[in-house]
C-alpha cells in the first residue's frame, strides 16, 4: 500500500513540475531572459509593435501619476507653464500618458513605444568617469534627445519666416492663424509615420495652439528643430542659404510608403 501512495505521489509531482515549468516557458521569461530579450535591441526593435512592448511593460500605461506629492501638494492643484496651452485637458497623466493615450496626442500624433526607443544595451552605456568625447554611448533608459527636439523646440526663426517677432508677440497682428501663411508656405508636411496629418491641419484651423504647440509652444530646448524642407507647390526655385544644407525629406525611420501617403 505504502508504495502505491509513494509512486502516486511521485507522479503527481513530476506532472505538476512538468506543467508548471511548460507554463512559465510560454508565458514568462525569467528577468534575464526578459531584460536580454532580442526585442530591445536592433534589428528587432526597429519593427516592434507597441503590443509586443505592452506584453511585458503594461505599466507603462496603467501606472498612475501620485494624487498628491509626499509634500503634500495635490496634482490637481499643480500646473507647468506647458499645461496652459489651450489643448492641455484633463487631469494630470505620466508622460508616457501623455504621448500615448491622452486624448489630444491620439487626436495628433500616432506615437509608437520605437518612435522614441531605439534600443540601447545595457552593457553599453554611459563611461565612468563621464567623458565628453564619448558622444556614442547613450545613458541607461536614454532616447534620443533629437527625437524629442522635433515637437519641443523652440519657435523656428520669426525673422526667416517675416514675423516681427516671436509668435509669443505678434501672433494677434496675425489673427493667430499659423496657417494665414502655411496654407501655401512648405504645405507639404507631417507625412510621417507617428503623426496624423489631415487630422492636424483640421486640428490647427480652429486653434493656432495646436500647431504652436509642437513648434514653441512646450518648448524644451533653445533651439528650434532643423525640419526637412519637403517641396512644396509654387516653391520658388532658388535655395534660400540658410535652407541648402537642410534635407529635402523627411528621416527614412519615419518615411511613410509613397501608396500610403494622403495629399489633402
Ligand atoms: C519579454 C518581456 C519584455 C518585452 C517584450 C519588452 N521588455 Fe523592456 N524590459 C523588460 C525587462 C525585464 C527589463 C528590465 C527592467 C529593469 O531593469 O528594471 C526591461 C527594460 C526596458 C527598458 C529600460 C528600463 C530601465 O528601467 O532600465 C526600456 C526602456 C524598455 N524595456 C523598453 C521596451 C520596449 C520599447 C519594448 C518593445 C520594443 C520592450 N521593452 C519589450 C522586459 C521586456
Ligand atoms: C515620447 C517618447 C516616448 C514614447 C512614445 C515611449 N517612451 Fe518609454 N521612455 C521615454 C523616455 C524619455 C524615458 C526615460 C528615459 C530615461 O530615463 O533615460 C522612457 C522610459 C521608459 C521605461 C523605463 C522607465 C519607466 O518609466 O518604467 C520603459 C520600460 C519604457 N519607457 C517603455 C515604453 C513603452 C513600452 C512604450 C510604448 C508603449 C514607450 N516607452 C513609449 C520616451 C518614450
Ligand atoms: C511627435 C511630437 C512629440 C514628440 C516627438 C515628443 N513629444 Fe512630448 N509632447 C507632445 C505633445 C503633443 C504633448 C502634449 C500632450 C497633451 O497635451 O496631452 C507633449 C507633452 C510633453 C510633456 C508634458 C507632459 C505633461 O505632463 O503635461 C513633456 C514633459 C514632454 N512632452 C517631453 C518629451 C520628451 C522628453 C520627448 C522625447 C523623449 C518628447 N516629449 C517627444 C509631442 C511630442
Ligand atoms: C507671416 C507668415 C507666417 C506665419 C504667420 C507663420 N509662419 Fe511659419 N514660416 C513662414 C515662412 C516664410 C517660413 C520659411 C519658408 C521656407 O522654408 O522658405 C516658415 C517656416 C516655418 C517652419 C519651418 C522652419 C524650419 O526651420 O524649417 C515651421 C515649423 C513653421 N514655420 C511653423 C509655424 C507655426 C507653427 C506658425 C504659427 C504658430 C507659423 N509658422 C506662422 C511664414 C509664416
Ligand atoms: C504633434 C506635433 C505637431 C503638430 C500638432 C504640428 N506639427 Fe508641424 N511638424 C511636426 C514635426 C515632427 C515635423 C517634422 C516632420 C518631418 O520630419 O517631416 C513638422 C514639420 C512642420 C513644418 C515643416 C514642413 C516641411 O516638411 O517642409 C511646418 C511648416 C510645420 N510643421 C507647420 C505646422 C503647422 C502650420 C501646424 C498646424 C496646422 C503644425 N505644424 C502642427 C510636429 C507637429
Amino acid at each position: 500500500m505504502k508504495r502505491y501512495y509513494l509512486l502516486l505521489t511521485l507522479l503527481l509531482l513530476s506532472i505538476f513540475t512538468i506543467t508548471t515549468q511548460a507554463a512559465e516557458k510560454s508565458i514568462h521569461k525569467d528577468y534575464q531572459h526578459a531584460q536580454w530579450d532580442p526585442i530591445h535591441f536592433q534589428p528587432a526593435i526597429a519593427t516592434a509593435s507597441n503590443e509586443q512592448c505592452l506584453g511585458c511593460h503594461q505599466e507603462i500605461l496603467d501606472r498612475q501619476v501620485l494624487i498628491k506629492s509626499p509634500a503634500g501638494i495635490t496634482a490637481e492643484s499643480t500646473k507647468a507653464w506647458y499645461q496652459t496651452l489651450t489643448t492641455y485637458e484633463g487631469a494630470q497623466q505620466t508622460f508616457h500618458q501623455r504621448h500615448l493615450s491622452s486624448d489630444f496626442s491620439n487626436q495628433v500624433m500616432n506615437m509608437q513605444c520605437i518612435t522614441c526607443h531605439e534600443g540601447n544595451n545595457p552593457r553599453e552605456e554611459a563611461i565612468i568617469p563621464p567623458d565628453q568625447n564619448q558622444t556614442q554611448f547613450t545613458l541607461r533608459k536614454s532616447v534620443n534627445p533629437e527625437t524629442c527636439l522635433m515637437c519641443h523646440g523652440n519657435f523656428p526663426d520669426y525673422v526667416r519666416m517675416g514675423l516681427p517677432s516671436h509668435w509669443n508677440e505678434s501672433r494677434d497682428i496675425f489673427q493667430n492663424n499659423c496657417l494665414l501663411c502655411h496654407a501655401g508656405i512648405r504645405n507639404n508636411r507631417h507625412q510621417v509615420n507617428f503623426l496624423k496629418a489631415e487630422a492636424i491641419e483640421k486640428a490647427g484651423k480652429e486653434n493656432a495652439d495646436v500647431c504652436f504647440g509642437c513648434h514653441g509652444g512646450r518648448q524644451w530646448y533653445r533651439i528650434s528643430y532643423p525640419y526637412p524642407r519637403h517641396a512644396w507647390e509654387g516653391m520658388a526655385k532658388e535655395i534660400p542659404d540658410w535652407a541648402k544644407e537642410r534635407p529635402t525629406e523627411s528621416h527614412p525611420r519615419f518615411q511613410i510608403p509613397a501608396n500610403k501617403i494622403s495629399k489633402k
